[in-house]
């Protein structure tokens, strides 16, 4: 991949052609234990080795140090702030932000937006320039805790599209594709949980795709992009950006930990879905 165009400073639209929507997927077992630790150790602000330090059990530790060193590892690449001085600040809801040094990013442009998901061993890290972001991956297999308790807080011809597929795997799917893409776009809004999520619905494609979006109230459905994802079998990813005339077409899905700059598959972003109230 060769470095990221130069965008121009300040709020206007960039110049030069857009940057795509970035997304890393990093299953854990791409960061060895011993590895893992050594770079959390030298990279995570006081924040996260305090948190890192609170895990009862130490595969959770782990997945949090994984996702935290690719969050670093990714805004080097991206923004060019060195790791381990990268100053992560977090909104009153908990949604973290890149702090923009007053002379812009070293790689150009003022803006930067990321958002993580970390769950059962997978990792997903979305990056755009100039917009927001909201990313969630999910394993299908949720054992014993089953999807009935999610499904419950979906609105009302969500709740009905999930109960007309056979129960099993082919209902499970449907459950776990609404809330991957209800959890990126309350994310992708700041909001995480604190946003009802009976109170906007998701029309989807039979296999994939976002047909219909009936926004919160005081949101319009055609800013949003929505991305589904299946980056190894059963896991699920969605992913939500605020998009407009300056947004590329394109998304890149980068696999495995960024130690270099690696060849990502493309992805076309899809149009903005149909809004219906
Ligand atoms: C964001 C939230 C939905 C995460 O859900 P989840 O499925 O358990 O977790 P995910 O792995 O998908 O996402 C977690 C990551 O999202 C990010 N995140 C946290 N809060 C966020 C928010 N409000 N909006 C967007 N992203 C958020 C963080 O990077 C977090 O990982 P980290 O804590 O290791 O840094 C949930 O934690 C939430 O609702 N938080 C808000 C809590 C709140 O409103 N607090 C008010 C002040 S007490």
């Amino acid at each position: 991949m060769t470095s990221p165009a130069p965008v121009a400073d300040g709020p206007a639209a960039p110049l030069g052609p857009p940057e795509p929507l970035k997304l890393w997927f990093c299953p854990n077992e791409e960061l060895a234990p011993g590895i893992a630790a050594t770079l959390a150790k030298h990279w995570l602000d006081e924040h996260e080795q305090e948190i890192a330090g609170r895990f009862l059990f130490e595969r959770d530790r782990r997945q949090y140090l994984v996702a935290h060193a690719l969050v670093r590892r990714v805004l080097a690449l991206e923004a060019g702030v060195p790791e381990a001085e990268a100053v992560i600040w977090r909104s009153s809801r908990g949604r973290p932000f890149l702090q923009k040094p007053a002379a812009g990013l070293p790689r150009g442009g003022k803006e930067l937006d990321f958002n993580l998901s970390h769950s059962n061993g997978h990792n997903l890290l979305g990056v755009v320039r100039h917009q927001r972001i909201g990313v969630d991956v999910e394993r299908l297999d949720r054992g014993d805790q089953g999807f009935d308790t999610i499904v419950e807080t979906f609105a009302a011809e969500e709740r009905e599209w999930v109960a007309q597929a056979p129960q099993g795997r082919p209902r499970d799917r449907r459950a776990l594709r609404l809330w991957t893409l209800k959890e990126a776009y309350s994310k992708a809004r700041g909001l995480g949980l604190g946003l009802p999520f009976d109170s906007f619905a998701f029309t989807l494609g039979e296999d994939r795709g976002v047909l219909g979006f009936r926004p919160p109230q005081g949101d319009w459905a055609e800013r949003w992009r929505f991305v589904e994802l299946e980056p190894v079998p059963d896991v699920l990813a969605a992913v939500a950006v605020l998009a407009d005339a300056t947004t590329a077409r394109v998304v890149e899905l980068h696999h495995g930990f960024p130690w270099g700059r690696s060849a990502p598959r493309h992805l076309a972003l899809p149009d903005a879905p149909a809004g219906h109230r």
